[in-house]
């Protein structure tokens, strides 16, 4: 049976980076703009009676309608780089990096040794997630191989399109939370075998970083990446002066951090690093000819003290850049939260990022970082109708500072300042509502 759903309001989306391809050719606007969805994909996008006047006459009367009036529809938000299990130890507290996991972050996640729990984390993980607008993650579970059953089972009852690995360390952590060769190649073999490619989710090889990882689980992640098609990586890359320090230590002989995971064959399309803060040219120039993408998790930064990242830096150089909310040292699942950072740490650095390319970033630009492009990030047609309604008129100051917005860009400026969950109004998934405010 055909499904037929109907979305009107503001659309806004982007075909590119506004940074590259200009702002007139790589944002869309419609003002009075109506999404055709017909089984949980995009066939039409336009001014609404244009849409209307295309659509064959029994699809039009047999579908479902939703009116958002003024609100903004855009394609869903997308987090690239998050930890389902910490979703409970947000405002741990920690002087830098290395201490903040030992004392906050790996009690946290030993916890997920009981299924219970785990199952529990990912269905509170998923809910807050869509509360906030977000509807594709790439996200971290925890040693344990049944963190990641629990996680995919929560995202598939939900339709979502979700990255998830089991993170490999066999060493540097935790006695509860280390892994062997043996075990690890096992239990990701089989969570390979039993999740990726299974409805909208793919797995994640996921390495936690270089200090905990003996060279040999690197080169057994590199063989599990090339193990199946479209399989993806995760891991973190130079957040903090300490963790480089230690990867000098273990890792001797090597030209740099990021020279650890090339040696290792850790680089390339589908590959994502979180932070990339403290790099050298050289290590810049490698992520960008291997296409190997970055996730800027700029409120993580601010509460760990790791340091400012460069956006228009790595994103002139060429390296396709998404947003991480880096829950749980980031202090928010918002991507517009995350956003509003993004602006503060850019600042800083005399050079934010402009309102067009920060709706960029949380959608295609997200997208593209996590080469899922081809499914979602845009409504292009084809692509899974994800969306979130943004209400800009649900906060007084926001509303009052729009009534005299000068323009588009000026409008998305004021609602990544000043916006936040509070705006999401509504979500789809695959067309359906899969949350209301
Ligand atoms: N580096 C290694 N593990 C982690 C983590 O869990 N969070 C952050 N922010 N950085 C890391
Ligand atoms: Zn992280």
């Amino acid at each position: 049976m055909t499904r037929s759903v109907l979305l009107f309001g503001q659309l806004l989306d982007f075909l590119s980076d506004p940074g590259v391809a200009g702002p007139t050719a790589a944002c869309r606007h419609v003002s009075d703009g109506a999404l055709w969805i017909v089984n949980g994909h995009i066939v039409e996008h336009g001014p609404r009676q244009a849409v209307l006047d295309r659509m064959p006459a029994a699809l039009l009367a047999s579908s479902t309608r939703y009116d958002y009036g003024q609100r903004f529809i855009l394609p869903g938000l997308v987090d690239t780089h998050c930890h389902y299990p910490q979703a409970t130890a947000l405002a741990s507290p920690g002087k830098t990096l290395l201490d903040w996991l030992e004392h906050s972050i790996y009690p946290a996640e030993a916890a997920l040794a009981d299924p219970a729990i785990a199952a529990q984390r990912a269905d509170f993980f998923l809910d807050r997630l869509l509360a906030h607008g977000t509807t594709t993650a790439s996200v971290f579970a925890t040693v344990h191989a049944h963190s990641v059953d629990a996680f995919m089972s929560a995202a598939a009852a939900r339709k979502l399109r979700m990255l998830c690995g089991k993170v490999m360390m066999d060493r540097c952590a935790h006695a509860a939370l280390r892994d062997d060769m043996r075990h690890c190649e096992r239990d990701c073999l089989n969570l390979i075998e039993r999740w990726h490619g299974r409805e909208r989710l793919r797995y994640s090889v996921t390495p936690r970083f270089a200090p905990t990882s003996s060279p040999q689980q690197l080169a057994l992640a590199a063989d599990l990446l090339r193990s199946r098609p479209d399989l993806h990586l995760q891991s973190h890359l130079a957040e903090n002066q300490d963790e480089l320090a230690a990867v000098a230590r273990l890792y001797p002989g090597h030209r740099d951090y990021l020279d650890v995971y090339a040696q290792h064959d850790l680089l390339g399309p589908r590959c994502i690093y979180a932070h990339g803060i403290h790099l050298t040219q050289r290590e810049v120039d490698e992520l960008a000819h291997t296409g190997t993408a970055l996730a800027h998790c700029p409120s993580s930064n601010l509460f760990l003290g790791s340091g400012a990242f460069p956006l228009q830096q790595r994103s002139s150089a060429g390296i396709a850049i998404g947003l991480g909310s880096d829950v749980g040292a980031g202090t928010s699942f918002s991507m517009l939260r995350t956003l509003h950072a993004a602006y503060l740490v850019g600042q800083l650095l005399a050079s934010p990022p402009s309102a067009l390319q920060a709706w960029y970033l949380a959608t295609l630009g997200g997208a593209r970082a996590l080469g899922l492009e081809a499914f979602i990030g845009n409504f292009l047609p084809g692509k899974e109708a994800d969306c979130v309604v943004l209400d800009p008129f649900a906060l007084p100051e926001l509303a009052a500072r729009l009534e005299h917005a000068a323009d588009l860009a000026d409008t998305l400026f004021a609602l990544m300042l000043l916006g936040d969950e509070r705006c999401v109004h509504a979500v789809h998934i695959l067309g359906e509502v899969q949350h209301r405010a």
